[in-house]
C-alpha cells in the first residue's frame, strides 16, 4: 500500500509571487511578521482583479447586456469557490460581506434582535476579537439578555469546565467564539463548543477570520451555525468577506442592510425580500474584491491548507525556541501543537510600541497593541503585547532577524 507523503510548502517559491518583498524598509529587506493583521497579496490576486476590471466589469444582478452577464458569471463563480472553500452544502448559504466584522454584526443584529430577550444568555469567550464580542454585548444590552464571558486558563485555552456554570443563569441562546485566536494563536475546540451549544438549544457563531488563512474550514464538519471570514487575511483584497449560515436560519432571519437588490417587491404598503443569498446583499457589492478573494482562496488552496499549517508550525517552533533565549521575555499562549503561527510576547520594562519601532528600523514589521482583544489583555494583566505572525511566504531568516532585532531593542532600551 502506498504511504501518503505530506507535501511540504515551498515558502521561498511562493514568496516570489509577492511583489511586496521587492521593497526595502530602512534600506533592509522587508521581514513581514504581521500577517495576522493582514496578509500580503500575490501577483495572481492582483492580476485577477486587474484582468476582471479590464475585461469583465459591470454592476451585477442588474444588466442584460453581455458585459453585465460576464460580470454576474464571475461574481457567482466566486460564490461557488467560496462555497467549496468552507464546504457549504449550497451557494445560497454564502453571503458576501465587507469582511468578518460585517458578517458577525449581521448575525448579531438580524438573528440576535429577533431571537434574544430577558432570561436568555449570550456567551462569548475571553479570547474573542472585539468583532465577535462587542456586537453581542451590545445586542444583549438592547434585548435584555445576559452577557457572559467564558474564561481562559493560564495557557490561553478556553476553560470548557466552566461552560455548565455559564448556563446556570438562564437559557443559553448564542455561543460566539473564534476558531483561532488572533492574539495567542490558540486553536479552539469548535466541534465541542458546537455540541455543547446545541445541547443548550443555542446557536454557535464562529469568527474564522484568523483560521481561514491557516487551517481547513469545513462548516459541515465543525457543526457550527454561522461562520464569518475576511478576504484580507487570506491574501485577498480588503473590503470583502464571507458569512456562511445554515440555510434554515438565514431563511428565517430578517434582513440586516436594506436597499437595492435585497428586495423582491417594494410598494408603500409592503416590501418583500429577495431569496438567499441576495436578501443579505443590499446595494452594489464589492465585485472586484470578491473576484480577488476567490482567486486568493484558490491560491492558498493550491498551496494546501495542511501544508500551510505545517509550515507555520515549523516556524512557530523555531520562533519559540529562539525567542526563549531573549532575556526578560514573556511569551504568551498555549503549546505549539495547540496553536497557529502567532507569537505574542513582552519584554520586561519596554513598551510594545517601542519594541515595534526599533524592529521597524531593522526592516522587521510586527504589530504592537491590544490586537482588538482588550478583555484578553486584561486577563494577561498587560495593556498590550508585541505580536509576530507568519504565513505562506514567511521564512526562518525572518524569525532570526526578529530575534536579532529584539537583542538590539534590549541594548538600546533595556
Ligand atoms: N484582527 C486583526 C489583527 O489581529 C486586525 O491584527
Amino acid at each position: 500500500m502506498a504511504v501518503p507523503t505530506q507535501v511540504k510548502l515551498d515558502a521561498r517559491r511562493l514568496r516570489a509571487d509577492f511583489p511586496i518583498f521587492g521593497e526595502q524598509i530602512h534600506s533592509k529587506p522587508l521581514a513581514y511578521l504581521d500577517s495576522a493583521s493582514s496578509a500580503q497579496k500575490p501577483r495572481q490576486v492582483l492580476d485577477a482583479m486587474r484582468e476582471f476590471y479590464e475585461t469583465s466589469y459591470a454592476n451585477v444582478h442588474r444588466g442584460v447586456y453581455t458585459l453585465a452577464v460576464r460580470s454576474d458569471e464571475r461574481y457567482e463563480a466566486a460564490r461557488e469557490t467560496a462555497r467549496g472553500f468552507v464546504n457549504a452544502s449550497s451557494p445560497r448559504e454564502i453571503i458576501f460581506t465587507r469582511g468578518a466584522t460585517e458578517g458577525l454584526n449581521l448575525v448579531a443584529y438580524a438573528w440576535g434582535l429577533a431571537n434574544l430577550g430577558p432570561g436568555d444568555v449570550v456567551l462569548v469567550t475571553e479570547l474573542d476579537h472585539h468583532s465577535n464580542f462587542v456586537p453581542w454585548q451590545f445586542i444583549a444590552q438592547r434585548t435584555g439578555a445576559a452577557f457572559r464571558v467564558l474564561p481562559i486558563d493560564d495557557a490561553g485555552e478556553l476553560q470548557l469546565d466552566a461552560l455548565d456554570e455559564m448556563s446556570a443563569s438562564g437559557t443559553v441562546k448564542v455561543v460566539a467564539c473564534n476558531f483561532v485566536s488572533n492574539t495567542l494563536g490558540t486553536i479552539n475546540p469548535v466541534e465541542r463548543l458546537a455540541g455543547w451549544a446545541h445541547d443548550q438549544g443555542a446557536i454557535l457563531v464562529v469568527d474564522a477570520a484568523q483560521a481561514a488563512p491557516h487551517v481547513v474550514v469545513d462548516v459541515q464538519a465543525l457543526g457550527c451555525d454561522f461562520l464569518a471570514l475576511s478576504s484580507h487575511k487570506l491574501c485577498g483584497p480588503t473590503g470583502a468577506g464571507v458569512l456562511w449560515g445554515r440555510r434554515e436560519l438565514l431563511e428565517a432571519m430578517p434582513p440586516f442592510n436594506l436597499g437595492g437588490s435585497m428586495i423582491r417587491s417594494v410598494s408603500a404598503a409592503k416590501t418583500t425580500w429577495n431569496e438567499l443569498p441576495y436578501k443579505f446583499e443590499a446595494g452594489t457589492p464589492a465585485i472586484g474584491e470578491v473576484v480577488g478573494m476567490a482567486e486568493a482562496m484558490s491560491y492558498i488552496s493550491a498551496a494546501g491548507l495542511d501544508a500551510i499549517a505545517r509550515h507555520e508550525h515549523e516556524l512557530l517552533e523555531h520562533a519559540l525556541d529562539r525567542l526563549s533565549e531573549v532575556p526578560g521575555i514573556t511569551l504568551y499562549g498555549p503549546s505549539p501543537e495547540r496553536r497557529a503561527g502567532i507569537v505574542s510576547f513582552n519584554l520586561d520594562g519596554i513598551h510594545p510600541h517601542d519594541v515595534a519601532q526599533v524592529l521597524d528600523w531593522e526592516g522587521v514589521a510586527v504589530r504592537a497593541g491590544h490586537h482588538c482583544t482588550q478583555p484578553l489583555m486584561t486577563k494577561l494583566g498587560v495593556a498590550a503585547t508585541t505580536r509576530a505572525s507568519f504565513y505562506v511566504y514567511s521564512i526562518p531568516e525572518e524569525v532570526d532577524r526578529l530575534v536579532a532585532g529584539l537583542h538590539k531593542v534590549k541594548r538600546s532600551l533595556g
